[in-house]
């Protein structure tokens, strides 16, 4: 498969640089529709959580027609300009009328109120105002959406349906001759795209599950989805998370002609920042914890039965669930990458870590992993250790207040702090960005020890993409400096039997 990348100019001064390795090119396809559905959903499969990983490129390039992207603001700075702040636009919609918000660079949003009916079959969906004294229909208001959280992406967003919404001033008769009702539903909609970058874990949460989490958690799950590009795949794999969304059956807008109506939809979701929730933005000023007490509701039922499974197998093992307190040793979980920024002495690092008196486990979250699974091996575990990349997305599963170790690749720092450091914080854990030493990189052998890839990374960044994601991203990987390492080990098995104790004493 080949690689992808591309830049984009979001506006005056600011560049956008993006970057997917292979396996988020292929999960990409899913963009791609119909044609090629039925190779499509097995193709799927295979696309891995993996590995992918962002870097910043300061430079413009030529936009390839066809590309891919994630997406890589050009400072930090740039993240304000990148949240939803505008939290007051279209919270008031009169009936039979329609807003849209268009304020944030992350996503458009749509609110219609009144006699709301979808028209698939155009791509459409209607709002009838009430009061007409003719027979005719008048047209008031025409918008275009691409409900997906990705709109500094062009070649990702036309990936994504355009959904055409139109506000008509009609008199109910003539409505109900022309556009009739199949199915009322009496709670809101949500529309909302499983297209685009879906299959990729850190996408299907930064762009897909959190920003439904924040655009519909208020209505108490009285509401329906309504999905474009839908894929029965997603629905089966996040079905545990889903079901504490939504209390409906969701909707699979392009393949189900029939008339929905409603008297409340938003169109497109809301985001606020990568990997997390802006309580000051939230009605109840909810949190990424409280998104995460949905997961851990969601993965619960499944986790039990896995437990019991076990159980019956094997009457005579312990009991895992009560096994806790003093007694049982803190849990690291290293989140191993194979190929490119692969830990090379992995073993040695479980040695290591066992010996300072960890019990270990080397999780490879795979293409076909259950979440549940990987949610209680990282529920249950005081610290997570793994290299920059997709993957680190699983720092979600992590309980408030344990630890996350990330290695740094050379010419990574920005990227790890972005798109995982911050957002860790923010959940509450105590993170430790472990950025390498040269000597510590693959690189170390290939260049000379005064060589900017080595010495000055940024520098080699400012030359271009094609130079980050080659050498940075592609061939590197890590020999972890285990003395060095190693303190911040100590560092958190101290932080774990301390917050033990303490937990101990205040029972
Ligand atoms: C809004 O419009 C719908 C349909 O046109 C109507 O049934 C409903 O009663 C109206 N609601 C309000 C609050 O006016
Ligand atoms: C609504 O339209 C019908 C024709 O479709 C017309 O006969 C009727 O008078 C109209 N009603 C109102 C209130 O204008
Ligand atoms: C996650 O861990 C917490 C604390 O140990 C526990 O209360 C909770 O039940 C666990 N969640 C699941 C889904 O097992
Ligand atoms: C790593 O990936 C390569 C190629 O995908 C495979 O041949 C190899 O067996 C993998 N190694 C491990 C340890 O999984």
């Amino acid at each position: 498969m080949v690689h992808y990348q591309r830049y984009i100019q979001l506006r005056k001064g600011v560049t956008v640089a993006a970057y997917v390795d292979e396996e988020d090119a292929c999960v990409h396809l899913s963009g791609f529709n119909k044609r090629l559905k039925p190779k499509l959903v097995f193709f799927l499969l295979f696309c891995t959580l993996l590995s992918f990983c962002l870097i910043l490129a300061p430079h413009l390039l030529p936009l390839p027609t066809s590309t891919l992207s994630l997406l890589y603001p050009s400072g930090a700075g740039e993240q304000e300009s990148l949240s939803d702040s505008n939290t007051h636009v279209c919270s008031s919609v009169s009936n039979g009328t329609m807003c849209c918000d268009r304020s944030s660079i992350r996503s458009d949003v749509c609110v219609m109120k009144g006699d709301i009916r979808t028209h698939s079959s155009s791509f459409s969906v209607f709002v009838y105002g009430t009061k007409n004294s003719g027979a005719g229909e008048e047209e008031l208001r025409r918008e275009k959406i691409r409900p997906y959280t990705r709109k500094w992406e062009s070649s990702t967003m036309a990936t994504i349906g355009e959904l055409t919404l139109i506000a008509k001033k009609s008199n109910a008769s003539s409505t109900d001759d022309h556009h009739k009702c199949d199915v009322n539903h009496d709670v809101p909609a949500v529309f909302f795209s499983t297209g685009g970058y879906t299959g990729n874990v850190y996408h299907e949460f930064n762009d897909g599950l959190i920003p439904l989490y924040i655009t519909s958690q208020k209505y108490k799950k009285k509401v329906v989805f309504v999905i474009l590009e839908y894929h029965d795949w997603w629905i089966t794999k996040y079905a545990n998370i889903l079901t504490h969304l939504s209390d409906f059956e969701p909707i699979d807008f392009n393949g189900d002609k029939r008339t929905h109506c409603f008297s409340e939809s938003v169109v497109g979701l809301r985001i606020h920042d990568e990997l997390t929730v802006d309580s000051t933005l939230m009605e109840g000023r909810k949190t990424i914890r409280d998104f995460r007490n949905i997961l851990d509701k969601g993965y619960k039922p499944r986790i039990q039965g896995l437990v019991q499974e076990e159980q019956r197998e094997n009457p005579r093992s312990k009991n895992p669930i009560k096994l806790v307190g003093k007694l049982e040793k803190p849990k690291l979980v290293i989140v191993s990458r194979n190929g490119s920024r692969a830990i090379m002495n992995e073993n040695l690092l479980v040695k290591m870590a066992s010996k300072i008196g960890f019990s270990v486990t080397v999780l490879k979250p795979g293409r076909t992993s259950e979440l549940a699974k990987i949610y209680r091996e990282l529920n249950s575990s005081d610290v997570m250790v793994g290299v920059h990349g997709a993957a680190m997305t699983h720092f979600l599963f992590m309980k408030p207040g344990s630890v996350f170790i990330q290695v740094v690749p050379l010419g990574t720092t920005w990227a790890a702090e972005t798109y995982y450091g911050e957002p860790a914080k923010k959940l509450g854990l105590r993170y430790i960005g472990y950025e390498i030493l040269p000597r510590e990189s693959s690189l170390y052998e290939e260049y000379e020890s005064n060589d900017p890839v080595l010495r000055d990374p940024n520098s080699v960044n400012d030359r271009g993409w094609e130079f980050t994601k080659k050498i940075y991203l592609d061939r590197q990987k890590v020999r972890l400096n285990l003395v060095r390492f190693r303190k911040r080990l100590v560092r958190s098995y101290i932080y774990t039997m301390k917050k033990r104790n303490e937990m101990v004493r205040s029972q």
